[in-house]
């Protein structure tokens, strides 16, 4: 089979949507939550409202966990437990954006 111009556009944008997928997934390796004691209360915040188990199905599809009640509690404690950030940590606000909890 020949590949004439149109082939090739469409080669190229398979490609780059796929440039894309691999991009994005390579961000979701940021260090999740730990679900221990000590961040309990985070876990506790941000899912306060979880819907229970015989929710329906649609509550629990489209719940999100309250990430902006849980974050107040990061900083301070990390500062106060000492926590290091690592030297070229990104801006610190939005903690949950990319350290994810775990269910
Ligand atoms: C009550 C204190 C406290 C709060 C609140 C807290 N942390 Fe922590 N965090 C710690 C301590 C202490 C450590 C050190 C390791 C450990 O004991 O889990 C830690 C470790 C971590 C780590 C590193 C885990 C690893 O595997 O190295 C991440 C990421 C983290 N916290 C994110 C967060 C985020 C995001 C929040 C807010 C949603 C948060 N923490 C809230 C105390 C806290
Ligand atoms: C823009 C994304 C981003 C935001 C927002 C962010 N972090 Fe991070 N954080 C990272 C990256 C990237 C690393 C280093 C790679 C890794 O996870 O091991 C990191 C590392 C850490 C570590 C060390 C993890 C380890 O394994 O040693 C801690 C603790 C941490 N962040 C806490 C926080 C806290 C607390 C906040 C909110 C105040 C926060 N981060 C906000 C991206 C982010």
């Amino acid at each position: 089979m020949k590949i004439d111009k149109r082939d090739g556009f469409f080669i190229a944008v398979v490609v780059v949507v796929l440039g894309i997928f691999v991009a994005i997934s390579g961000k979701e390796k940021t260090t999740t939550v730990p679900n221990n004691e000590m961040h309990k209360i985070a876990y506790d915040t941000a899912f306060k409202n979880a819907p229970g188990p015989d929710a329906s199905l649609f509550k629990r599809t489209f719940f999100k966990p309250d990430k902006k009640g849980a974050e107040v509690y990061c900083e301070p404690c990390h500062k106060e437990k000492g926590v290091p950030f690592p030297p070229k940590h990104p801006a610190k606000n939005r903690c949950l954006f990319c350290h994810k909890l775990k269910r």
